[in-house]
């Protein structure tokens, strides 16, 4: 694997990650590092291509993010993309200008037909532009091989050196020929052979984790979840018996989950599990508070708290596993992105941490990746497809504050959901599906009497990344059967809405 690797070197900004993906996609191992990481040290790692890209910054601003040029003396074939691409000229003494700012769909023209960037692609086609600077001369050695309307050097080229940039984001689905150009990229300029299989990684991952773990203890934190179930089987595929799993039950799971992921664990996968019934510990840290960061951020420590305290019931431990997977780190704000959510497997960990080191063998996998592993591994489809359930549980689908009650009605409310969406044969095109209880109540009425009671929301989205997502356009029949049986067999609920917002601007948790 790793004599085909590829590495994304991230400046800043959100999209490292969706280029990541879409190399593995092409048959290409890659690994995202930050530019800050010593040439001497990405040259250790001796990759076959380098891929730039950054957020929004000018590259003239202060405390723009660059890199050693002797980048460019590695003899690696080098692709910059947005940012990418007006480093690669600025560091090569071409010149970049402000620019009329240009965010959207537009028309990209090959000007040299030749560029094996290109072969395969039509010579006018779509391509998605976000800038604010432009590459205004292009340094010596280089050429122009695609333009736009307001952008002359869309793509700039020296392939003696195989240094290519281009100024729009192939990663993303609005251009057009976006992965037939970074396929183009990898296989005929860095010359990739383009097997590589998650298998691979599989299968790799478990080697390195035996290496790294020897015969030391290890305790995972487990949800039950596909992405900490995924990691637990990793690790115990590498050390069996040495990892203990701990499953803390906060009380916030859905309903009759604690007995299903005890089950799951012990007769199916024959882990070790040790079940800390930690409810009441967390209910009552969690009283009165409303505001959602500080819910996660008090859910996230306690758990922490609650991992430290049975490590030191069962001896010494050095490490610990977590199912951390690319998406929580990026929307923690890892890097240069903003935090919009602190996710408890990432923000929450407090300094005084008790275990020698967290590993974390999914943190360079997307959600889809995770379950190809999860098969690779021969692990219970039905357990695979399982819906994502955030760590903080049904504490972000609460609005306002928690009590036994409301947890609850929400199982309840939340189980008839995912029974009817089960019904109508619906679990598998949807990506997440669930109920949700708004703080709100409105007036209702029942028989002859008046209500007063909460009101449901239902969510349901698709997504291939839990980045961006729609909602999904759920058939009537579907809404009114759980609507109609929810107002019926839940007490205290009177009202269902269907929310219908995209992330963005949403996002896909209320909280
Ligand atoms: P949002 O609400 O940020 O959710 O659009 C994106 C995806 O992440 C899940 N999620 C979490 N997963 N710990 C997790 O392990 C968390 O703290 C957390 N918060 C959100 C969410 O369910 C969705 O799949």
């Amino acid at each position: 694997m790793k004599n085909q690797l590829a590495i994304v070197l991230d400046f800043g900004g959100q999209y490292s990650h969706l280029i990541a993906r879409k190399v593995r996609e092409c048959g290409v191992y890659c690994e995202i590092k930050p530019y800050t990481t010593p040439i001497k040290k990405l040259a250790e790692l001796n990759p076959m291509g380098i891929i730039m890209i950054g957020g929004a910054k000018s590259v003239y601003s202060e405390g723009a993010p660059v890199c050693e040029p002797s980048l460019y003396e590695l003899g690696v074939p080098i692709l910059g993309i947005g940012y990418g691409a007006q480093l690669t000229a600025h560091i090569n003494n071409g010149k970049v200008e402000k620019a009329k700012e240009e965010n959207g769909e537009v028309t990209l023209n090959i000007d040299d037909p030749k560029s094996l960037l290109f072969e395969g692609i039509k010579p006018a086609s779509t391509c998605w532009m976000s800038y604010s600077d432009c590459i205004s001369q292009v340094p010596d050695g280089f050429k122009i091989t695609a333009s736009t309307a307001n952008c002359p050097c869309a793509a700039m080229e020296n392939p003696e050196n195989r240094v290519y940039a281009v100024q729009f984001h192939p990663e993303t689905s609005y251009t057009e020929f976006g992965n037939i150009i970074l396929d183009n990229f990898l296989k005929k300029v860095c010359n990739f052979k383009g097997d590589w299989k998650m298998s691979d990684y599989v299968d790799e991952t478990i080697k390195e984790l035996k290496n790294k773990i020897g015969d030391k203890k290890v305790i995972c934190a487990l949800s039950g979840g596909v992405d900490s179930t995924v990691c637990a089987v990793m690790v115990h595929r590498a050390i069996g018996k040495n990892l203990t799993c701990i499953f803390i039950d906060h009380g916030l799971l859905r309903k009759d989950e604690g007995d299903m992921v005890e089950d799951i664990c012990r007769k199916q996968l024959k882990m070790n599990l040790i079940r800390i019934n930690a409810q009441d510990k967390f209910l009552s840290k969690l009283e009165g508070v409303t505001d959602p960061e500080t819910k996660r951020k008090i859910i996230g420590e306690e758990f922490i708290r609650s991992f430290e305290k049975v490590g030191k019931e069962i001896g010494k431990v050095d490490f610990l596993v977590q199912g951390t997977i690319y998406p929580d780190i990026v929307e923690s704000g890892a890097g240069d992105s903003a935090v919009i959510k602190s996710h408890h497997n990432v923000g929450g960990l407090p300094d005084v941490i008790d275990f020698e080191d967290i590993i974390e063998p999914l943190k360079l996998l997307f959600k889809n990746e995770v379950r190809e592993a999860g098969l690779e591994l021969g692990i219970d489809e039905n357990l695979i497809w399982r819906q994502p359930f955030p760590g903080p549980g049904l504490a972000v689908r609460i609005i306002g504050d928690i009590t036994r009650d409301k947890i609850a009605l929400l199982q309840e409310a939340d189980a008839i959901f995912r029974e009817e969406v089960a019904k109508a044969g619906l679990e598998r095109s949807i990506s997440q599906y669930f109920a949700v209880l708004t703080n709100m109540r409105s007036v209702g009425v029942t028989g002859d009497t008046r209500t007063y009671d909460y009101t449901v929301a239902l969510r349901a989205v698709s997504t291939n990344d839990f980045m961006t997502a729609d909602f999904v356009r759920i058939p009537y029949e579907v809404l009114n059967s759980a609507s109609t049986r929810i107002v019926n067999e839940v007490g205290g609920i009177n009202r269902i809405v269907y929310d219908i917002t995209a992330k963005p601007p949403a996002t896909i948790e209320w909280e």
